[in-house]
């Protein structure tokens, strides 16, 4: 049988997505019974030309056409931005289509809606790629959560940001530069803004940290500093005194009260996050019981995050867990927590 996927966005993951299943890369094909196909991919320019060879016949434009498909059971999410994707997200689930998506803005900000809607319609909603890229971080914390209370999440969320800092550090360059080579390789944001001012760490610890402390935190309650005022000059300075500039993500639940921050912090150099280079990401979690573990690798870029939605895909295929479920009976949730927006 022939399970046929809707996938939503063929830019840098989009395309990496549709390489892993459509050229079979990989080895998954020998852990499933069923075969994988794309069937119908929505864009916003059907004529634009691509260097992916893709049949033009699959290219829709009209999300109706995924929608109303009664043979595709999966949708994949990889366009970005808010809307339409988040409509288009819960449209899919009223439909009764398991959903995957990349996209945390949509998560950090809707998630509550989401996570409801899929246990409503008794659908998968994952979303394994929108932290840390090709690490599992999400369905790692799930399984540490079962048993430890997390304290703390911290490290590099973000490989534009610290692509940024490692080149300006370790090559001189300036700012504007190191960013352009990063939209090049595909790591930033369509708005990369959303990489230099903070939005896109915030948006991912707020992830985390629901999941982790079991109560919505939206990005907009975390205190952040951007990147953009950085200068060559700063870096050449920080260098010479020893230390390094790294953009962190911090939150810690202490007695009822969560404290999260995203802001550059001067490390020195033989501090690990320091040794954490170009698009490269670092999280590490404490739970009571476990103490730190620390996750280490490619954090944007096609095939890190192409690799986590496809790994959401086989865990909807082998009928596994829907991680919404630990936000939804977290023994936090409705408890006694609240927020301090700062340091
Ligand atoms: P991208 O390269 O800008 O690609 C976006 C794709 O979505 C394009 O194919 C575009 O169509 C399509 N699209 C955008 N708006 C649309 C609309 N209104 N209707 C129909 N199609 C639309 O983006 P990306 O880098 O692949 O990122 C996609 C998502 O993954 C974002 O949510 C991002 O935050 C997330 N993500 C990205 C990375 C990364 O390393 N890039 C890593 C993790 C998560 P056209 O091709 O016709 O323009
Ligand atoms: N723009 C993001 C980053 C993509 O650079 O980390 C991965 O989420």
């Amino acid at each position: 049988m022939t399970l046929k996927i809707g996938l939503l966005g063929l830019g840098t993951v989009g395309s990496g997505v549709y390489e892993i299943i459509n050229q079979k890369k990989g080895c998954y094909f020998s852990n499933t019974e069923e075969d994988i196909m794309i069937s119908k991919v929505l864009v916003k320019d059907a004529l634009k030309s691509r260097t992916l060879k893709i049949p033009p016949e699959i290219l829709v434009t009209d999300f109706q056409e995924i929608l109303n498909d009664e043979e595709i059971q999966i949708i994949i999410c990889v366009m970005g931005g808010m809307e339409p994707e988040y409509t288009y997200m819960l449209q899919a689930m009223e439909k009764g289509k398991h959903v995957i998506t990349a996209n945390k803005a949509v998560v950090s900000e809707h998630m509550d809606v989401l996570f409801k809607t899929s246990k409503k319609n008794n659908v998968n909603f994952l979303f394994e790629a929108s932290v840390g890229g090709g690490i599992p971080i999400i369905t790692t914390l799930q399984q540490v959560l079962k048993i430890n209370q997390i304290t703390e999440i911290k490290g590099i969320l973000n490989g534009t940001t610290n692509y940024i800092l490692t080149k300006m550090s370790q090559e001189g360059l300036e700012f504007e530069d190191t960013l352009k080579k990063a939209q090049q390789l595909g790591f930033a944001e369509a708005d990369p803004s959303a990489d230099i001012d903070g939005f896109d760490v915030s948006r991912k610890l707020s992830i985390l940290s629901s999941l982790a402390f079991g109560y919505h935190i939206k990005e907009n309650t975390i205190y952040k500093r951007g990147i953009r005022e950085v200068t060559k000059l700063d870096m050449d300075y920080i260098d010479q005194m020893g230390y390094v500039l790294k953009y962190l993500a911090h939150a810690i639940l202490k007695d009822g009260t969560y404290y999260q921050t995203v802001e550059p912090i001067i490390l020195s150099k033989n501090h690990m996050i320091s040794n954490v280079n170009e698009e490269f990401n670092l999280i590490s979690i404490t739970g009571n019981i476990i103490g730190e573990l620390q996750f280490y690798g490619k954090g944007a870029g096609k095939n890190a995050t192409a690799n986590a939605v496809v790994g959401d895909l086989l865990y909807i295929i082998n009928n596994h867990f829907v991680p919404q479920e630990i936000l939804l009976n977290h023994p936090l949730q409705n408890g006694n927590i609240s927020t301090f927006n700062g340091r």
